[in-house]
């Protein structure tokens, strides 16, 4: 019948409990494996230079900066003693334009510096040379604070001569270039760290970074450097970089085939295993690959393959959430399937719903494996019993999609039944954390 071939594709998307202990178990072994490695390693556990989370004596005047999965934000922060003043009217948001991720290196800075350039104007601060912290959503090698070399590109990002080349030092020789005003970059962090500074800045027990946005990335706020010859200083911050778990095949028995086909039409195959599974970017093609096949077998859609449906990127997370709300009715639902070319009967959207529930529940329980390797991990660092923490979370997918959050708490709850974990909805986003950590940086220099 319908209803059995329709559950027997959608069988390998459900994992079992057992399953998910299974990645938890292999996380924390690559999160163990990615510390000691000299080479390289799937989860790569990058060094943040990051050493302390704010204390609320943090001051001045701030411009944060950061580069996401699709938006370039500029934000103007305002540190007063234990009070950010943070509003709407300091803030702008840039896209991205496709052609601008994968075009030269020298445009991607440009147009980032022209973004700057744009909000001081709007700001009328151009001349004020402010001290600013840039947040970089993608993998950097660091050798302190202020300087990260781009390991590879991640996402939707392929622009040329940029891997293996400073971010600061490009968006420093951008800014000379246009020659309009002059900033004094004091910090960069990967915006999972910076997503921590944030929700440390409002909870002292936030020590992990979390997110489930364009991307997935975790920082765990606990670690050690990884570099022998750094052992002996205080713990740092560390940019876990988890998305890379199962490149080195240790994913294999659950990856579907969807999976396969999403990560071999990507920028990246064969990379980003874990954040293919989890994202964004990546779930909307992962129910793509599945209502295609069910369409070929004349399930749905009365077998009729669309251009619409043949058409790479259309379930945008924004559409996967509103499918998903349950307040949505299925008429409704029919109608955001229309606006995206898709005609459906009434059983159709259905068979969506469905397969849209499956593919972001398998997202959000392999988060909660992903925080539960890393809170089980502290904890027994500690030789606690039991662990109290918070996890300062951001990104599109958590915060619009009606379940992602809800499963997540609850694969957490159960795969780590010896913490308390708290999770806590980023407000001011990573670009409050680059200032913060900015600030924390210049109160270090200033000693
Ligand atoms: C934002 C943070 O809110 O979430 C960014 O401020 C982060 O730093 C982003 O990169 C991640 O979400 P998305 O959905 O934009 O990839
Ligand atoms: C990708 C990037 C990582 C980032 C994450 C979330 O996984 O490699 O650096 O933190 O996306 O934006």
């Amino acid at each position: 019948s319908q209803r059995r071939q329709v559950d027997e594709t959608l069988s390998p998307l459900r994992l079992s409990g057992e399953q998910l202990l299974l990645v938890k178990k292999r996380m924390r072994g690559a999160l163990e494996a990615g510390l000691k490695s000299k080479g390289p390693s799937a989860v790569k556990m990058l060094p943040s230079y990051v050493y302390q989370t704010p204390d609320g004596t943090e001051h001045g005047k701030y411009l944060a900066l950061g580069l996401g999965g699709t938006n370039f934000r500029a934000l103007l922060v305002d540190l007063k003693k234990g009070l950010l003043q943070n509003s709407r009217l300091n803030h702008k948001i840039y896209p991205t334009p496709v052609e601008i991720m994968q075009g030269s290196g020298e445009e991607l800075f440009d147009h980032i510096a022209q973004c700057v350039g744009d909000f001081l104007d709007y700001m009328g601060m151009k001349s004020a040379r402010l001290p600013a912290g840039l947040t970089f959503s993608f993998p950097c090698e660091q050798a302190g604070i202020d300087t990260g070399t781009l390991v590879s590109w991640t996402k939707g990002f392929k622009a040329t001569d940029c891997e293996g080349h400073d971010v600061v030092g490009m968006l420093r020789e951008a800014i000379k270039r246009r020659n309009e005003f002059d900033l004094d970059i004091v910090s960069v962090v990967n915006d999972a760290v910076g997503t921590m500074m944030s929700c440390a800045y409002e909870d002292p027990q936030c020590e992990i970074g979390l997110i489930a946005g364009t991307g997935t990335n975790q920082d765990d706020g606990a670690e050690r450097e990884k570099k022998e010859e750094h052992a002996g200083i205080p713990k740092m911050c560390i940019n876990t970089e988890w998305g890379g778990l199962g490149d080195d095949g240790s994913l294999d028995d659950i990856i579907t085939h969807y999976d396969s086909e999403v990560d071999q039409n990507s920028l990246n195959p064969g990379k980003q295993r874990f954040e293919k599974l989890i994202s964004g970017m990546y779930l909307g093609e992962v129910v793509r690959q599945v209502l295609l096949d069910l369409t070929r077998g004349g399930l749905l859609f009365r077998g009729q393959v669309t251009e619409a449906l043949k058409t790479t990127g259309i379930f945008h997370t924004k559409y996967l959430s509103q499918i998903e709300s349950d307040r949505l009715a299925l008429l409704q639902v029919r109608s955001v399937l229309q606006q995206l070319g898709l005609d459906s009967t009434c059983d159709d959207s259905i068979i969506v719903k469905e397969v849209c529930g499956a593919v972001s529940h398998r997202a959000a329980q392999l988060s909660g494996a992903g925080v539960a390797a890393v809170v089980d991990k502290i904890r027994e660092n500690r030789g606690l019993d039991h662990l109290d923490i918070t996890v300062g979370v951001d990104g599109s997918l958590y915060k619009l999609h009606p379940h992602f959050s809800g499963v997540l708490q609850q694969t957490v709850n159960m795969l780590a039944p010896q913490c308390t974990v708290s999770l806590l909805p980023s407000e001011g986003g990573s670009g409050t954390g680059a200032a913060l950590t900015a600030a924390v940086a210049r109160k270090k220099l200033e000693k």
